[in-house]
Protein backbone atom coordinates (compact mmCIF):
# COMPACT_ATOMS: atom_id res chain seq x y z
CA UNK A 1 0.00 0.00 0.00
CA UNK A 2 1.61 3.25 -0.89
CA UNK A 3 2.23 5.74 1.95
CA UNK A 4 0.31 8.75 2.59
CA UNK A 5 2.69 11.69 -0.18
CA UNK A 6 3.00 13.80 2.53
CA UNK A 7 5.33 11.17 4.24
CA UNK A 8 7.44 10.82 0.76
CA UNK A 9 7.27 7.81 -1.70
CA UNK A 10 7.30 4.24 -0.55
CA UNK A 11 8.54 2.98 -3.93
CA UNK A 12 10.52 5.40 -5.85
CA UNK A 13 11.37 4.29 -9.68
CA UNK A 14 14.52 5.75 -11.73
CA UNK A 15 15.25 6.12 -15.51
CA UNK A 16 18.79 6.90 -15.18
CA UNK A 17 19.43 8.89 -18.77
CA UNK A 18 22.20 11.40 -19.61
CA UNK A 19 24.98 9.11 -19.08
CA UNK A 20 26.67 9.53 -23.02
CA UNK A 21 25.81 12.97 -22.66
CA UNK A 22 27.89 13.84 -19.71
CA UNK A 23 30.65 11.97 -21.02
CA UNK A 24 30.70 13.52 -24.19
CA UNK A 25 30.76 16.87 -22.51
CA UNK A 26 33.97 15.86 -21.19
CA UNK A 27 35.34 14.63 -24.47
CA UNK A 28 35.52 10.71 -23.46
CA UNK A 29 33.68 7.79 -24.63
CA UNK A 30 30.48 6.90 -24.15
CA UNK A 31 30.90 4.18 -21.02
CA UNK A 32 33.32 6.48 -19.13
CA UNK A 33 29.71 7.74 -18.60
CA UNK A 34 28.13 4.54 -17.78
CA UNK A 35 30.63 4.11 -15.35
CA UNK A 36 30.60 7.20 -13.38
CA UNK A 37 26.71 6.46 -13.40
CA UNK A 38 27.27 3.10 -11.81
CA UNK A 39 29.18 4.91 -8.84
CA UNK A 40 25.55 7.06 -8.76
CA UNK A 41 24.01 4.05 -8.47
CA UNK A 42 26.01 2.88 -5.15
CA UNK A 43 25.28 6.66 -3.77
CA UNK A 44 21.53 6.57 -4.15
CA UNK A 45 20.93 3.23 -2.80
CA UNK A 46 23.34 3.90 0.40
CA UNK A 47 20.80 6.86 0.78
CA UNK A 48 17.51 5.09 0.53
CA UNK A 49 17.18 4.55 4.08
CA UNK A 50 17.94 8.04 5.04
CA UNK A 51 15.09 9.21 2.81
CA UNK A 52 12.87 6.47 4.05
CA UNK A 53 12.30 4.80 0.51
CA UNK A 54 11.88 1.16 1.13
CA UNK A 55 11.61 -0.10 -2.92
CA UNK A 56 14.13 1.45 -5.46
CA UNK A 57 13.76 0.37 -9.03
CA UNK A 58 16.31 1.21 -11.74
CA UNK A 59 16.52 0.74 -15.10
CA UNK A 60 19.56 -0.02 -16.17
CA UNK A 61 18.93 -2.07 -19.30
CA UNK A 62 16.60 -1.93 -22.15
CA UNK A 63 14.92 -4.40 -24.65
CA UNK A 64 15.87 -1.50 -27.07
CA UNK A 65 19.49 -0.77 -25.60
CA UNK A 66 20.47 -4.24 -27.83
CA UNK A 67 20.66 -1.48 -30.74
CA UNK A 68 23.52 0.26 -29.41
CA UNK A 69 27.11 -0.21 -30.85
CA UNK A 70 28.12 -4.01 -30.11
CA UNK A 71 31.05 -2.01 -28.17
CA UNK A 72 29.00 -0.31 -25.56
CA UNK A 73 26.61 -3.50 -25.13
CA UNK A 74 30.01 -5.60 -24.60
CA UNK A 75 30.74 -2.37 -21.63
CA UNK A 76 27.53 -2.20 -20.13
CA UNK A 77 26.92 -5.80 -19.34
CA UNK A 78 31.14 -5.97 -18.18
CA UNK A 79 29.89 -3.14 -15.79
CA UNK A 80 26.95 -4.65 -14.66
CA UNK A 81 29.17 -8.05 -13.99
CA UNK A 82 31.74 -5.61 -12.18
CA UNK A 83 28.77 -4.07 -10.08
CA UNK A 84 27.86 -7.06 -8.77
CA UNK A 85 31.13 -8.44 -7.80
CA UNK A 86 31.88 -5.42 -6.08
CA UNK A 87 28.98 -4.05 -4.65
CA UNK A 88 27.26 -7.45 -3.43
CA UNK A 89 29.49 -7.54 0.13
CA UNK A 90 28.58 -4.59 0.55
CA UNK A 91 24.54 -4.75 -0.86
CA UNK A 92 24.32 -7.57 1.72
CA UNK A 93 25.61 -5.73 5.08
CA UNK A 94 23.28 -2.58 4.30
CA UNK A 95 20.21 -4.58 4.29
CA UNK A 96 19.97 -4.21 0.49
CA UNK A 97 17.69 -7.10 -1.01
CA UNK A 98 18.77 -6.98 -4.85
CA UNK A 99 16.26 -8.24 -7.45
CA UNK A 100 16.26 -8.61 -11.15
CA UNK A 101 13.29 -8.21 -13.54
CA UNK A 102 13.67 -8.38 -17.34
CA UNK A 103 13.76 -11.11 -19.63
CA UNK A 104 17.38 -13.10 -18.81
CA UNK A 105 17.18 -15.52 -21.93
CA UNK A 106 19.22 -12.90 -23.77
CA UNK A 107 21.56 -12.09 -21.20
CA UNK A 108 24.79 -14.17 -20.79
CA UNK A 109 24.78 -17.15 -18.61
CA UNK A 110 27.57 -16.02 -16.43
CA UNK A 111 25.63 -12.81 -15.69
CA UNK A 112 22.77 -14.26 -15.10
CA UNK A 113 24.43 -16.72 -13.07
CA UNK A 114 26.14 -13.25 -10.97
CA UNK A 115 22.50 -12.06 -10.93
CA UNK A 116 20.54 -15.27 -9.38
CA UNK A 117 23.64 -15.42 -6.70
CA UNK A 118 23.24 -12.16 -5.30
CA UNK A 119 19.04 -12.58 -4.97
CA UNK A 120 19.78 -15.57 -3.00
CA UNK A 121 22.67 -13.77 -1.00
CA UNK A 122 20.77 -11.12 -0.02
CA UNK A 123 17.19 -12.77 0.06
CA UNK A 124 16.91 -12.21 3.55
CA UNK A 125 17.55 -8.70 3.74
CA UNK A 126 14.62 -5.86 3.87
CA UNK A 127 15.94 -2.76 4.44
CA UNK A 128 15.71 -1.63 1.24
CA UNK A 129 14.76 -3.42 -1.72
CA UNK A 130 16.61 -2.67 -5.44
CA UNK A 131 15.33 -4.08 -8.07
CA UNK A 132 17.58 -3.88 -11.34
CA UNK A 133 15.85 -3.96 -14.78
CA UNK A 134 17.99 -5.83 -17.47
CA UNK A 135 17.20 -6.40 -20.48
CA UNK A 136 13.64 -4.87 -19.77
CA UNK A 137 10.52 -3.53 -21.35
CA UNK A 138 7.39 -3.03 -20.44
CA UNK A 139 5.53 -4.76 -23.30
CA UNK A 140 7.74 -7.42 -23.30
CA UNK A 141 7.20 -7.85 -19.65
CA UNK A 142 3.18 -8.07 -20.76
CA UNK A 143 3.30 -10.62 -23.86
CA UNK A 144 5.87 -12.95 -21.47
CA UNK A 145 2.88 -12.72 -18.27
CA UNK A 146 0.47 -13.37 -20.95
CA UNK A 147 1.98 -16.36 -22.13
CA UNK A 148 2.35 -17.28 -19.06
CA UNK A 149 -1.17 -16.93 -18.02
CA UNK A 150 -2.56 -18.16 -21.55
CA UNK A 151 -0.62 -21.25 -20.25
CA UNK A 152 -2.34 -21.55 -17.15
CA UNK A 153 -5.83 -21.32 -18.63
CA UNK A 154 -4.39 -23.76 -20.95
CA UNK A 155 -3.86 -26.28 -18.23
CA UNK A 156 -7.21 -25.88 -16.43
CA UNK A 157 -5.54 -23.45 -13.58
CA UNK A 158 -7.31 -20.32 -14.53
CA UNK A 159 -10.77 -19.67 -16.07
CA UNK A 160 -10.92 -16.62 -18.32
CA UNK A 161 -13.77 -15.33 -16.27
CA UNK A 162 -11.84 -14.80 -13.61
CA UNK A 163 -9.00 -12.69 -15.54
CA UNK A 164 -8.89 -9.02 -14.17
CA UNK A 165 -6.98 -6.54 -12.94
CA UNK A 166 -5.81 -8.38 -9.67
CA UNK A 167 -4.65 -11.61 -11.75
CA UNK A 168 -2.32 -9.57 -14.47
CA UNK A 169 0.23 -8.12 -12.42
CA UNK A 170 0.77 -11.68 -10.37
CA UNK A 171 2.17 -12.35 -13.93
CA UNK A 172 4.62 -9.92 -14.03
CA UNK A 173 8.17 -9.50 -13.51
CA UNK A 174 7.31 -7.19 -10.79
CA UNK A 175 5.00 -9.87 -9.08
CA UNK A 176 6.50 -8.99 -5.55
CA UNK A 177 6.96 -5.57 -6.03
CA UNK A 178 4.51 -2.34 -4.61
CA UNK A 179 3.72 0.00 -7.75
CA UNK A 180 5.64 2.81 -8.12
CA UNK A 181 4.64 6.06 -6.25
CA UNK A 182 7.22 7.89 -8.35
CA UNK A 183 9.03 7.56 -11.21
CA UNK A 184 12.22 10.18 -12.51
CA UNK A 185 13.46 10.51 -15.20
CA UNK A 186 17.02 12.22 -15.26
CA UNK A 187 18.57 14.61 -18.21
CA UNK A 188 15.89 16.24 -19.75
CA UNK A 189 13.98 13.95 -22.09
CA UNK A 190 9.95 13.28 -20.99
CA UNK A 191 9.34 9.68 -22.21
CA UNK A 192 8.61 6.66 -20.01
CA UNK A 193 10.50 4.67 -22.69
CA UNK A 194 8.09 1.35 -22.30
CA UNK A 195 9.73 1.27 -18.40
CA UNK A 196 6.79 -0.11 -15.81
CA UNK A 197 4.05 0.50 -18.33
CA UNK A 198 1.29 -1.51 -16.14
CA UNK A 199 3.05 -0.65 -12.77
CA UNK A 200 2.47 3.19 -13.13
CA UNK A 201 -0.65 3.85 -14.26
CA UNK A 202 -0.68 6.10 -10.62
CA UNK A 203 2.70 7.23 -10.27
CA UNK A 204 3.98 10.71 -9.94
CA UNK A 205 6.18 11.48 -12.89
CA UNK A 206 9.18 13.62 -12.64
CA UNK A 207 11.11 14.83 -15.62
CA UNK A 208 14.26 16.26 -14.09
CA UNK A 209 17.61 18.37 -16.59
CA UNK A 210 20.00 16.82 -14.06
CA UNK A 211 22.07 14.09 -16.18
CA UNK A 212 22.42 10.31 -14.32
CA UNK A 213 26.10 11.17 -13.34
CA UNK A 214 25.28 14.72 -11.45
CA UNK A 215 22.17 13.02 -9.48
CA UNK A 216 23.55 12.99 -6.18
CA UNK A 217 21.45 12.31 -2.89
CA UNK A 218 20.88 16.07 -2.55
CA UNK A 219 19.35 16.17 -6.17
CA UNK A 220 17.26 13.12 -5.21
CA UNK A 221 16.12 14.71 -1.97
CA UNK A 222 14.69 18.07 -3.65
CA UNK A 223 13.02 15.55 -6.14
CA UNK A 224 11.59 13.40 -2.72
CA UNK A 225 10.25 17.08 -1.28
CA UNK A 226 8.80 17.83 -4.61
CA UNK A 227 6.67 14.95 -4.50
CA UNK A 228 5.77 15.50 -0.82
CA UNK A 229 4.18 18.68 -1.99
CA UNK A 230 1.79 16.98 -4.43
CA UNK A 231 -1.81 15.87 -3.96
CA UNK A 232 -2.33 12.23 -5.28
CA UNK A 233 -6.04 11.73 -5.67
CA UNK A 234 -5.77 8.14 -7.55
CA UNK A 235 -8.73 9.38 -9.47
CA UNK A 236 -10.84 10.52 -6.79
CA UNK A 237 -11.93 13.86 -5.74
CA UNK A 238 -11.06 15.14 -2.69
CA UNK A 239 -13.26 15.87 0.38
C1 LIG B 1 21.12 5.86 -20.39
O1 LIG B 1 22.02 6.89 -20.68
C2 LIG B 1 21.77 4.87 -19.57
C3 LIG B 1 21.84 3.54 -19.86
C4 LIG B 1 21.27 2.91 -21.04
C5 LIG B 1 22.58 2.64 -18.98
C6 LIG B 1 22.31 2.82 -17.53
C7 LIG B 1 23.42 2.24 -16.83
C8 LIG B 1 24.03 2.74 -15.76
C9 LIG B 1 23.59 3.93 -15.02
C10 LIG B 1 25.25 2.06 -15.35
C11 LIG B 1 25.24 1.36 -14.10
C12 LIG B 1 24.07 0.56 -13.72
C13 LIG B 1 24.18 -0.42 -12.82
C14 LIG B 1 22.99 -1.14 -12.36
C15 LIG B 1 25.48 -0.83 -12.27
P1 LIG B 1 22.42 7.14 -22.18
O2 LIG B 1 23.61 6.31 -22.46
O3 LIG B 1 21.24 6.87 -23.07
O4 LIG B 1 22.77 8.64 -22.17
P2 LIG B 1 22.56 9.68 -23.37
O5 LIG B 1 21.07 9.78 -23.59
O6 LIG B 1 23.14 10.95 -22.85
O7 LIG B 1 23.29 9.15 -24.56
Amino acid sequence: MAKDSKAGPNHVAIIMDGNGRWAQMRGRPRLFGHHAGAKRVRDIVESCPGFDVKYLTIFAFSTENWKRTQTEVAGLMKLFRRYIQREARDLLARGVRVRFIGDRVRLDDKLVNMMDELELLTRDNDKVHLTIALNYGGRDEVARATKRLAYDVEQGRLAPKDIDDETLPKYLDTCFLPDPDLVIRTSGEARISNFLLWQSAYAEYDFIDTLWPDFTPAVFEKVLDGFKARDRRFGAVKV
